[in-house]
């Protein structure tokens, strides 16, 4: 009876967004068509994937790349952030000044990824074990974000630390908060444990207790009431999805529904095949039909998890190269006939 609304805005250095649903930086997958249609579906802010400080200083005014696209503001899509990678100070300087364009709404710096060619290069989950070097990255960028950006917010995207001997995501927060970090974003799993075990959320409410800027609590939140419970057990002040969202950008206003305390349901399924191919048509308008269908089979495939028929769908899908074999495969399933 007396439920307590979880859904709450959150003010990131001077900007205000009106919600606490974020989508979180998936490389492969949070593209602007992605983030458009979790826009529509209630994203209160989206990420885009981590994009190489270097590679946008080495290929700078030649045009828009591929990586470039990524980073352009999606249809309908009110406030994101761009994520950037790197461990020069003045090279990630230099790669913030080229996003101005963008006018991003924030810049987010990756202390988090961990894969090993980025991890060697002294970037993405190596900062957690070097944050005076984190601290370093992010005053820079800071600093253009300041003079050129308009004073938009950094935040940092971090982990509990490199490996379960060595939990430091306290001092990692501090060192990025004391450079000036506006938002902390904490993924409660190790570099150790890459994606495979459990996000610790008694990280997320120790950091959410100690910290005066906000913190967004990532790691296994794959519905609604997950999003329910870590907000509610740990105090953080926003929820990001990830993987929960892939396929299935619906869980947004599903969560909205539930942190305020009414019912939700889940959209039929010719709601949900309709979605995907909606996104393969924006995504079509970015990179072109042909890698558009390639690049949309995972997903597409994500689409159709749980749904009556979707094997056969998923099957067929990994051969479709045109949207009208797509839009015939989608939408003439039986189930979404009805
Ligand atoms: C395929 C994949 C790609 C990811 N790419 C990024 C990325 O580009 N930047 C980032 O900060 N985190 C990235 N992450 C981490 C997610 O943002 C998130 O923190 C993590 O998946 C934990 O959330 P989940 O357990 O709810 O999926 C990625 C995760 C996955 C599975």
């Amino acid at each position: 009876m007396n439920h307590i609304n979880l859904y709450r805005p959150v003010k990131i250095g001077a900007l205000e967004i009106p919600g606490n649903l974020f989508l979180a930086p998936v490389a492969g997958y949070t593209d602007r068509a992605f983030r458009s249609i979790c826009a529509a579906w209630g994203a209160d802010f989206s990420f885009t994937e981590l994009v190489s400080s270097e590679a946008l200083v080495r290929t700078a005014n030649k045009g828009l790349s591929r990586t470039e696209q990524l980073l352009v503001r999606g249809d309908g899509e009110k406030r994101y952030g761009i994520q950037l990678f790197g461990s020069d100070p003045l090279v990630m300087a230099r790669a913030a000044a080229l996003l101005e364009d963008f006018s991003p709404d924030a810049l987010d710096i990756n202390s988090g990824c961990p894969v090993p060619k980025v991890v060697k290069s002294g970037a993405g989950s190596a900062l957690v074990r070097d944050p005076s070097r984190l601290a370093a990255l992010v005053s820079s960028v800071v600093k253009v974000c300041e003079t050129r950006l308009g004073g938009i917010p950094v935040t940092v995207k971090i982990r509990s630390g490199w490996d379960s001997d060595s939990i430091n995501y306290r001092e990692t927060a501090r060192a990025a908060v004391e450079a000036g970090a506006s938002l902390v974003s904490l993924h409660g799993r190790t570099r150790a444990q890459g994606y495979g075990g459990k996000s610790d959320w008694s990280h997320i409410a120790d950091l959410a207790s100690r910290l005066a800027v906000p913190v967004i609590g990532s790691g296994d939140l794959y519905t609604p009431e997950d999003a329910l419970r870590m907000l509610g057990q740990t105090g953080c002040a926003g929820v990001m999805f990830a993987r929960g969202a892939l396929g299935n950008p619906f869980i947004f206003s599903a969560a909205k529904a539930l942190l305020t305390g009414a019912s939700y349901t889940w959209p039929e399924t010719e709601v949900r095949l309709k979605t995907a191919l909606r996104q393969l048509e924006l995504l079509a308008r970015d990179v072109g039909e042909s890698l558009a269908c390639r690049e949309m089979r995972k997903q597409a495939c994500a689409y159709t998890r749980g749904i009556a028929g979707g094997r056969g769908i998923r099957d067929r899908i990994v051969h479709a190269q045109t949207i009208a074999e797509y839009r015939e495969l989608l939408l003439s399933s039986p189930d979404s006939a009805e």
